[in-house]
């Protein structure tokens, strides 16, 4: 069987490696290539930071092609990629194609997929913000609703899909497989803690920084919503705690751009994007983690490592729920107020699966074949 991976974002490539490793196993099990597998990077992500260090950092293959499509307008982006994907696919004609997440990666591979009629399996359905000014919840509205194979990481994500009609009743098949991602950490943070150098390197005492990710539009578009964040971190900064804040090349950018900052050097350690592994070992080592990725949330659940959540909403309702992450939009006060409530220790449940749905993805497109 031959499958097209698509991928182009930094999450994907640790999404898709969990499932690369599986696919390896499965082979070397069989003794054979009985899954042979086409890795397709868009090139949505391209600085060696955001791309290069994670295939290193994750033990992934070279991509098989690369379509070096770069940033532009969502439509511009979403176009060049759709392009690029289906001549891959006239070439390469697999079986199926496998889409990771929400990206505009994940939108374009699904386009294209379903126009030459491919069966399309996507990791990560199901999940919804209900947020329809998200880039996000557009792609992942339209991957489900065109996705063969709805392979969900939770039984939130799989009410979702049956609240839209998508119930496994007609064409589609939904799985509640776990979470991919859960798989990741569980394998990479022994070698993160092994081989990563990073807090002797920024200065770092365990245990006591707040460790800040910021790359979401809706609040690095925003002047007023970025200056925000700012001011409630620079407070948390001056009440005592070192702020360390890996700057996505979006945020960054806007930073620049926004005459609010000119001038002001901010109380932070600014580092550029970490790579995977120096990531694990920061997040682990936090007292808090500040953020408004996706991936970072489950994370800080994962590694028991309290979280704030800067959006307005959020797709791990879960954590939410559990007690564990404070969703707190871009007011500095609620951000101070919850940093400070940040205690470690809780109890947390496990709602993502058992660390083996990378298995749980191939066994259910075999199975499906
Ligand atoms: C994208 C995804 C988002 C995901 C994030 C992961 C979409 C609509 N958004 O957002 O869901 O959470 O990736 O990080 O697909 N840039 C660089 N170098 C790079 C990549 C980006 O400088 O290697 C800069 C460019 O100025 C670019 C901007 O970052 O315009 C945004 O990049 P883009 O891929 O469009 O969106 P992200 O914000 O990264
Ligand atoms: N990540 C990383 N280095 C960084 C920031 C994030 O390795 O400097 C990792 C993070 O640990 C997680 C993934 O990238 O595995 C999340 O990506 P991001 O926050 O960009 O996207 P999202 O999950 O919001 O879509």
């Amino acid at each position: 069987m031959k499958l097209v991976t698509i991928v182009g974002a930094r999450p994907q490539f640790v999404k898709a490696a969990a499932v690369s490793r599986a696919i390896v196993a499965r082979n070397e099990s069989l003794g054979a290539s009985a899954i042979q597998e086409f890795l397709l990077h868009t090139g949505q992500h391209y600085d060696e930071v955001m791309s290069g260090v994670f295939f290193r950092d994750l033990e992934l293959p070279e991509p098989n092609e690369h379509l070096g499509v770069g940033s532009g307008p969502q439509g511009w982006q979403t176009g060049r990629m759709l392009t690029g994907i289906e001549e891959t696919l006239l070439r390469e004609r697999p079986d199926w194609v496998l889409i990771y997440g929400d990206t505009n990666s994940t939108l374009a591979g699904a386009l294209a997929a379903v126009k030459l009629h491919i069966p399309l399996a996507h990791v990560e359905a199901g999940l919804r913000s209900f947020n329809r000014r998200m880039a996000e919840e557009h792609n992942r509205v339209v991957s489900d609703h065109l996705s063969t194979l709805l392979l969900c990481p939770t039984r939130t994500a799989v009410e979702n899909l049956r609240r839209e009609g998508i119930d496994g009743a007609g064409s589609a098949s939904v799985e509640n497989v776990g979470d991919v991602m859960y798989d990741s950490i569980l394998h990479y943070t022994g070698v993160a803690e092994k081989r990563s150098d990073v807090l002797d390197r920024l200065k770092l005492n365990p245990g006591n920084y707040g460790l800040v990710t910021i790359h979401r539009a809706e609040n690095t578009d925003d002047p007023v919503r970025l200056k925000n964040i700012f001011r409630g971190l620079e407070q948390i900064a001056r009440e005592g705690l070192p702020i360390v804040l890996p700057l996505h090349p979006r945020t960054r950018k806007m930073i620049g751009e926004n005459s609010a900052f000119a001038g002001s050097r901010p109380p932070f350690t600014l580092t550029d994007p970490v790579p995977y592994l120096d990531m694990l070992l920061l997040e682990k080592s936090a007292k808090v983690i500040l953020t408004d990725s996706g991936g970072v949330q489950k994370e800080a659940y994962w590694l028991g490592v309290p979280c704030v959540t800067m959006r307005d909403d959020t797709e791990w309702v879960e954590t939410v729920e559990a007690g564990w992450n404070l969703l707190v939009g871009a007011d500095p006060d609620k951000i101070v107020a919850a940093a400070h409530s940040a205690r470690p220790g809780k109890p947390r449940g496990n709602y993502y699966g058992n660390g083996h749905a990378a298995e749980q993805v191939l066994q259910s497109i075999l199975k499906f074949v």
